[in-house]
């Protein structure tokens, strides 16, 4: 059976800066949001409470996709939408339990730096947008340390200003 995609989808910059002041650096990359779309509709996103909060009001809950936000309270927030569910879970296992039918072929975990920390090692792939340049960014990630992870990259967009690469064959299997 081939085993279910659960990805890792981040955008970093030289310095491996991924949020400036707890929003997204403004890499001004239509092509990177296009893909992101591309990649992650129809299936599930998996988030932190910080990254569901420095989305822009009108673009959240993220439209057709069913989106899980990680929290240690979840009373704090409250939305009346089907299509998010705020949780403490921690574990994949725990987040994927009883996702409606249609979104739950795929799964993607879109940060920020606490859930990716959190969660990479329970991913069996990585998407890594690499930003030419230094945004001054102030929540930054050792990359390398997820990288170093996969065994295959294969590189699926290459251009002046950056590169979308895919990370495959995790060293350590995934438990989901
Ligand atoms: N470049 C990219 O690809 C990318 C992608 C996503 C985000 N970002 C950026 O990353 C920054 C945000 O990252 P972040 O690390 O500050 O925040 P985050 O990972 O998005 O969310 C942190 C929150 O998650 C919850 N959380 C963390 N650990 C938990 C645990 N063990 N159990 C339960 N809940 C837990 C807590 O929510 P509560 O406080 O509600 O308990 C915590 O405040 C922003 O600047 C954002 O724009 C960049």
């Amino acid at each position: 059976m081939t085993e279910r995609e659960i990805a890792m989808v981040l955008a970093v910059d030289e310095t491996g800066g991924i949020g400036c002041n707890g929003k997204l650096p403004k890499w001004n990359n239509r092509d990177d949001l296009e893909f992101f779309k591309t990649l992650t509709t129809y299936h599930t996103v998996i988030m932190g409470a910080t990254t569901y909060y420095s989305l822009p009001e009108k673009n959240r809950p993220l439209t057709m996709r069913y989106n899980v936000v990680i929290t240690r309270d979840p009373s704090k927030y409250f939305e009346i939408n089907s299509f998010v569910r705020f949780t403490t879970a921690t574990t994949m296992p725990e987040l994927t339990k009883s996702l409606p039918y249609f979104y739950k072929k795929k799964i993607f975990v879109i940060g920020g730096a606490q859930i990716y920390d959190m969660l990479a090692d329970q991913c069996n792939t990585m998407y890594v947008t690499y930003n030419k340049g230094d945004y001054n960014c102030t929540t930054k990630l050792d990359i390398k340390k997820y990288t170093s992870n996969y065994l295959k990259e294969t590189v699926l967009v290459e251009k002046a200003t950056y590169k979308i690469v895919k990370y495959t064959e995790p060293k350590n299997a995934s438990p989901a």
